[in-house]
């Protein structure tokens, strides 16, 4: 695993920790266990499932899936502190390959203002924490937090301490998203050229994408001799995000002959991952999001559509299907049955077992009398609306609502919260108004709405309409999403997921117990 000059980069997805660390994209634990099982299967070469010491809930969604995942190496994020590493290290410990990230801020701002020590104190620590990692498992990444603003020098300090006391990545952050591809590029060179036991590690990119520049800043790393990239599946991450694994990926795949860098992603799976942490954060996909946005194969104008007639590669340098995008799309109405029900959900990336299948089966049958003709995007709205629902705690069971000019508009809600049925009445200022008074009376609870967002899922006034909500419960936030015909009803579902995200976040041990980074 030393050698730079090989062309195999390691992919390093932080999706379920620097994803989720960012506000409204937290995940419940079996979201997250979904998650980190479509990672495995997306052949990720390490995962960092979070940060152990931050909470019990981030403790113990690491352990498990430290022990569930078959194929990548399961990481843990460490501040440079011993509680840190010993927490991060019995969070890992069952992992086939364990591993314990450690990381300490080494530009001047930060050093002096965000951890207020000197230098020497920071070197001394760098050596402190990774050792005692080493002590603990065989694989250690070190980070210097906003790297691309560390003076060249003491960068070099830093990372030859790092790897003297045992380090075997070395990740060079750009935290705050500032660096160029050029910068960054020369930034490895120089590193790699410096520090004189720069070949016993693998050094990393982790790029943020504050000026637009995560993913190009990246591939510009691999080629200063990077051979690990950090990424999370949509690019999901702190503030602008982080850079994005499928664009990553499909660079690499689709220009190799410039980028003659291999991996082990199965790209046919990215369209589902996506999907995936699109509906567990709530974080919509942006429809022109390169790769995985719903007009990245899209062809609308005219001549756009005459070239892909006489021949797709005038307008198309990948195919849909290289990412898990069917072109061979069956189209489902009421007449379709379960047989074309199943195969469909088979192509969207979806096996939901005899149960689940029957429970999606009946609620499509129920759109499909409603709805002429329905889309992908209805079923993947609606499975997911379903997967969501089947393991919360309070759920919609029905809902009829007064609206109109008269008012006060009014709602008559009936819920089911652990087993039992409970109807209230409510009135507000408007319909959705009355719903959210109607739950907050069912269910008193004190977290805040920050967001109420309505989107249609396909064009026509018969589309699903899909809702997201986010409720802020102290320092977290916790975001629902519902799809329905009727956008009272998905507003109501959208809500009450995004309570039960509340639950379940304080039962498993509150709101992170560390401050941001
Ligand atoms: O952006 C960053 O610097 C980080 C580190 C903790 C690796 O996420
Ligand atoms: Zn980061």
């Amino acid at each position: 695993m030393t050698d730079q000059n090989n062309d195999r980069v390691f992919i390093f997805d932080t999706t379920l920790r620097d994803g989720e660390q960012c506000p409204g994209a937290s995940m419940t634990f079996e979201e997250k266990l979904e998650v980190a099982d479509v990672l495995d299967a997306l052949g990720v070469d390490i995962m960092e499932a979070g940060f152990p010491i931050a909470s019990q809930g981030d403790f113990e969604s690491v352990s498990e899936i430290a022990r569930r995942v078959k194929n990548a190496s399961v990481a843990g994020l460490s501040r440079a502190q011993a509680k840190d590493i010993d927490r991060c290290a019995e969070a890992v410990k069952h992992a086939r390959i364990p591993r314990i990230h450690t990381f300490i801020s080494t530009s001047p701002v930060h050093m002096r203002y965000k951890l207020q020590m000197e230098p020497a104190k920071v070197l001394e620590l760098i050596a402190s924490s990774v050792s005692r990692a080493r002590n603990h498992v065989e694989f250690v990444e070190w980070s210097a937090e906003d790297g691309t603003r560390t003076e060249p020098d003491f960068l070099c300090r830093a990372v030859e301490t790092a790897i003297n006391a045992g380090a075997t990545t070395i990740n060079i952050p750009d935290t705050v998203g500032y660096t160029t591809p050029d910068e960054y590029r020369a930034l490895f060179e120089m590193v790699r050229a410096r520090v004189p036991n720069a070949d016993k590690a693998i050094f990393s990119v982790h790029c943020h994408n504050d000026l637009g520049l995560a993913v190009a800043n990246s591939i510009a790393g691999v080629r200063g001799g990077a051979r690990q990239i950090e990424c999370t599946i949509n690019g999901i991450g702190e503030r602008a995000g982080n850079a994005a694994l499928e664009e990553i990926v499909m660079a690499l795949k689709t220009r190799a002959d410039v980028l003659p860098f291999t991996n082990r992603i199965e790209t046919t799976l990215l369209n589902r991952a996506s999907k995936l942490v699109s509906a567990v954060t709530s974080f919509p996909v942006q429809y022109n999001k390169s790769i995985v946005g719903r007009n990245a194969f899209a062809h609308e104008s005219g001549i756009h559509q005459d070239g892909m007639l006489k021949n797709a590669h005038t307008y198309e340098i990948m195919t849909p299907e290289s990412v898990g995008v069917s072109k061979t799309s069956l189209v489902m109405g009421k007449h379709s049955g379960r047989h074309a029900f199943k195969e469909k959900l088979k192509e969207l990336g979806y096996d939901l077992g005899d149960n689940g299948l029957e429970v999606a089966f009946t609620r499509f049958k129920d759109l499909a009398d409603r709805k002429k003709i329905v889309y992908d995007e209805d079923i993947v709205a609606l499975v997911d609306d379903e997967i969501a629902n089947a393991r919360e705690r309070i759920r919609v069971v029905a809902l009829s609502v007064m609206a109109g000019t008269k008012a006060p508009q009014s709602a008559a809600l009936t819920l089911e919260i652990d087993g039992e049925q409970k109807t209230q009445q409510a009135t507000g200022n408007g319909p959705v108004d009355a719903i959210f008074n109607a739950i907050r009376a069912l269910v008193p609870h004190d977290a805040k709405l920050q967001l109420f967002q309505v989107h249609a899922v396909t064009e026509g006034t018969d589309a699903q309409a899909e809702v997201s909500v986010r409720l802020s419960d102290g320092d977290a936030v916790s975001a629902g999403k519902g799809a329905d015909p009727d956008t009272l009803v998905a507003s109501a579902r959208a809500y009450v997921s995004a309570l039960n995200k509340v639950f379940a976040r304080r039962a498993r041990g509150g709101v992170a117990a560390v401050a941001a980074l």
